[in-house]
């Protein structure tokens, strides 16, 4: 239990949480009065009593949770990332809100935005959990937020009121939305998706009953969602390689054909698209993933193979594709120190197997697609239709579908040609 905090700990701890908010509105996370003045209100370090003043009010998370083997399971999600999610949930005094996924300390943010007026639920399936959360929040004064132990899987009906709450925020990884119904017309969702292993906290308005994404993306890690949601990685291992593809999305492909090819050099096919060594590309990730049939994530037991695949994928999980006996997957080649001595990288293709040329053609040419067409674009538009409603009517150009359990998910990419990154241009 907390040691209520003695006076001169209020002083620091004060003086700590305006430093922590003024970081945050500079760095651009705190956009609006009502955060600001949320995040200078709640007294973050009592919902986080097992670590010191300075790294509760640290911009970064407290994990306040641990499963046996000492993944963490529940925490107090890091500052910058509360704030960018409650600001695009654009809750207004009034507002009936949903959290999903407990502490206590975000809530509490929620129910100074949503006023006197407002009605905040907060849920969780652990109910170590739920009863933290209602401790801390009492003892802060925010007791008047519901606090509920269930799976977010299921969402007693009892909970949602008339007309649907007006925003709903998501702080735990999840692999599907099976809120669409529980959200009012006109509502905001706001959720880390999971789309194949790649998160993105994207908020969303309902419009006509499906969820369309209008803010940029963030990339962001939550801890893992359990119970019924929690998503089936599809793990396979290639056998005595050491080599393990991940399909999360999309049916999983055989793998113990592609042994021999792994243990051969691969060939390597050039795509000219170059990328700084501090410069992300989470959004080329995610195209290919949409883009490219048998896509699969890549990764390597360094401990069993030090030679496959040599060098190493840089980037964990890496990008692969599987075609029969052969795979071809994303690897980068440094070409340069870069103008800012960070260094320079070419995306390359490497393939493996008999076939392994073609597939790394083929994943070439879509990142040379993305480079002319999409780089210029931040992100897609997103878009989650219920699985159980009417198919989404024909649009000029293809979307991009992730087919899950409850919706089906579409992204857009934006047209915006960019000539940046290409080796021409240097
Ligand atoms: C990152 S923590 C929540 C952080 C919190 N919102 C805060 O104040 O910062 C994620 C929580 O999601 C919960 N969770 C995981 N699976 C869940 C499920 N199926 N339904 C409800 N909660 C779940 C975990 O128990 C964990 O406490």
């Amino acid at each position: 239990m907390t040691t209520p905090p003695v006076a001169t700990d209020l002083g620091e701890a004060a003086r700590l949480r305006y430093q922590l908010a003024e970081h945050l509105a500079a760095a651009g996370h705190v956009r609006t009065p009502a955060a600001d003045h949320a995040l200078r209100t709640v007294p973050r370090h009592v919902f986080a009593p097992e670590v010191s003043l300075e790294a509760a009010y640290a911009n970064d998370i407290v994990a306040t949770r641990h499963a046996p083997d000492g993944q963490v399971i529940s925490s107090i999600s890091a500052p910058w990332l509360q704030a960018d999610m409650l600001e695009a949930a654009r809750i207004q005094p009034g507002h009936h809100v949903l959290e999903i996924g407990s502490g206590g300390y975000n809530a509490a943010l929620i129910a100074e935005l949503a006023g006197p007026t407002g009605h905040v639920t907060t849920l969780d399936i652990d109910p170590a959990v739920t009863e933290r959360a209602t401790h801390f929040l009492a003892e802060t004064g925010y007791d008047g937020v519901r606090v509920v132990t269930a799976d977010a899987e299921h969402l007693p009906a009892r909970l949602i009121p008339d007309g649907g709450f007006d925003a709903i925020v998501v702080t735990v990884d999840t692999w599907d939305l099976p809120w669409i119904g529980a959200l009012a017309e006109g509502g905001r969702l706001i959720a880390p998706l999971r789309l194949h292993g790649y998160h993105w906290a994207i908020g969303f308005t309902k419009d006509h009953g499906a969820l369309l994404s209008d803010e940029p993306l963030i990339v962001c890690g939550f801890v893992a969602m359990q119970g019924d949601g929690a998503w089936n990685t599809n793990r396979r291992t290639v056998p005595g390689t050491g080599v393990h593809l991940s399909w999360e999305d999309g049916t999983p492909l055989p793998v113990d054909q592609l042994a021999p090819a792994l243990t051969r050099q691969p060939t390597v096919t050039r795509t000219d698209i170059t990328v700084g060594g501090q410069e992300p590309f989470d959004a080329l990730m995610l195209y290919l993933a949409g883009a490219l049939p048998g896509f699969c994530r890549l990764e390597v037991d360094l401990e069993i193979n030090k030679r496959v695949l040599n060098p190493p994928p840089q980037h964990w999980p890496g990008a692969a594709i599987v075609r029969g006996a052969s795979l071809a997957r994303l690897a980068h080649e440094r070409i340069g120190d870069g103008d800012d001595g960070k260094g320079r990288y070419e995306f390359v293709v490497h393939g493996y197997g008999t076939q392994g040329h073609v597939a790394a053609q083929e994943m070439a040419e879509q990142v040379k697609y993305w480079q002319r067409n999409h780089r210029g674009a931040r992100c897609p538009r997103i878009t989650a239709y219920p699985a159980a409603g009417r198919a989404p009517a024909d649009t000029d150009h293809q979307p991009q579908v992730f087919a899950k359990k409850h919706t089906r998910i579409t992204l857009d990419w934006p047209i915006v040609p960019n000539s940046t990154g290409s080796r021409s241009t240097g």
